[in-house]
């Protein structure tokens, strides 16, 4: 039986890239046959997070989100990051199999010092967290967007040197990533990869006039809708090519390359994604309403979900600490 584990930062407000890269793979596979842990990652959140009482409203904003797209508790086991904390003791066994090299070399590391932000040892050293969350369940499958799959290639790594080491005790788990390089990396408004930490993200329950302002900052220039272009370089293309259908995607695509008469302008595509965006989380967003009035449900299921991984994480920490001679 294959398993399936990944988990999504409680970062208040998930954006399309989060939906399109990952949480709609969640949801989709989740109906499949299989065993599936999804979490929400809350100690990975402590990395940059300095607000108590924002931090717990985020988990449950993220709760609500997954439980609102269509994830269900029967169907995966949901639960928070720091209601497993065997993930800790975990990560304390494959640190001291890895190199500071491995840890030097990732680029979501790299990245954040590059644009200035002071990192702490949490952040150095999340990808050996982020690898015993995967190898604590004994995970095969890892679906994310493009930007973790170094992460997961890290995990690899690790659990190739505990293995060397103490014989066989982790599962190596793979990556999955959307097909399409679209989904697999949402751009955002500036045309840079989409992420909460960089501003040009777009909320999935935004509505109304916030969100018509989001998609306003879409990067486009001022050449008029008469003149033919390439729809492939248009960014608001590329957020309609998240939603469109085949089909109409080919007509808008056609009449950006046609230009002339009655070709569409980016404020014509700009109406239309406020639209999309509107309709297809209208679902979604009644759902989360009426799931956020019910806080006592969302307690139970976090207590169902932390009792299942918790179980399951223990049983394999207990494995590792055998192989290494800890008992
Ligand atoms: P996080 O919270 O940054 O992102 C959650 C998921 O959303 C995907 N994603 C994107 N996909 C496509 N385009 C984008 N612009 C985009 N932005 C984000 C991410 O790839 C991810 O799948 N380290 C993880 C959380 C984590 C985890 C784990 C994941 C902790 N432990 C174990 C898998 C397994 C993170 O920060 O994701």
């Amino acid at each position: 039986m294959t398993t399936y584990l990944s988990g999504v930062q409680p970062s208040g407000k998930q954006h399309l890239g989060n939906y399109f890269g990952a949480i709609r793979q969640h949801v989709e596979l989740s109906k499949e046959e299989g065993e599936h842990f999804f979490f929400i990652a809350d100690y990975h959140a402590l990395t940059t997070s300095r607000d108590a009482g924002e931090l717990r409203e985020h988990v449950r904003e993220m709760l609500v989100t997954y439980l609102a797209l269509g994830l269900d508790p029967e169907d995966a086991v949901v639960f928070r990051h720091s209601d497993v904390p065997e993930v800790c003791e975990l990560t304390w066994l494959l640190a001291c199999v890895t190199g500071m090299g491995l840890l030097e070399r990732a680029h979501s590391y790299k990245d954040k010092k590059a644009r200035g932000i002071k990192p702490n040892v949490g952040l150095f050293t999340y990808p050996i967290l982020m690898a015993a969350d995967i190898l604590a369940y004994d995970s095969d499958v890892v679906p994310v967007g493009k930007d973790q799959v170094q992460h997961v290639e890290m995990a690899q790594d690790m659990c190739g040197y505990f293995n060397g080491f103490y014989g066989d005790v982790f599962v190596r788990p793979e990556a999955r990533i959307p097909k399409d390089e679209l989904f697999a990396k949402v751009p955002g408004v500036d045309g840079e990869k989409m992420s909460k930490s960089y501003g040009n993200d777009v909320w999935i329950f935004a509505t109304g006039k916030p969100l018509k302002k989001a998609v306003a900052r879409i990067v486009t220039d001022s050449r008029p809708p008469e003149e033919p272009k390439d729809p492939d370089e248009l960014l608001p293309m590329q957020f309609l090519a998240l939603f469109l259908s085949a089909d109409e995607l080919e007509d808008w695509r056609e009449r950006v390359r046609r230009g002339g008469d009655g070709a569409p302008g980016y404020g014509h595509m700009k109406q239309r994604l406020v639209e999309l965006i509107e309709d297809v989380f209208a679902p979604a967003r009644a759902r989360r309403e009426e799931l956020l009035a019910d806080p006592g449900e969302l307690e139970r299921i976090l207590a169902r979900g932390a009792e299942a991984a918790r179980a399951r994480a223990r049983a394999t920490v207990d494995r590792a600490y055998r192989a290494c001679g800890l008992r």
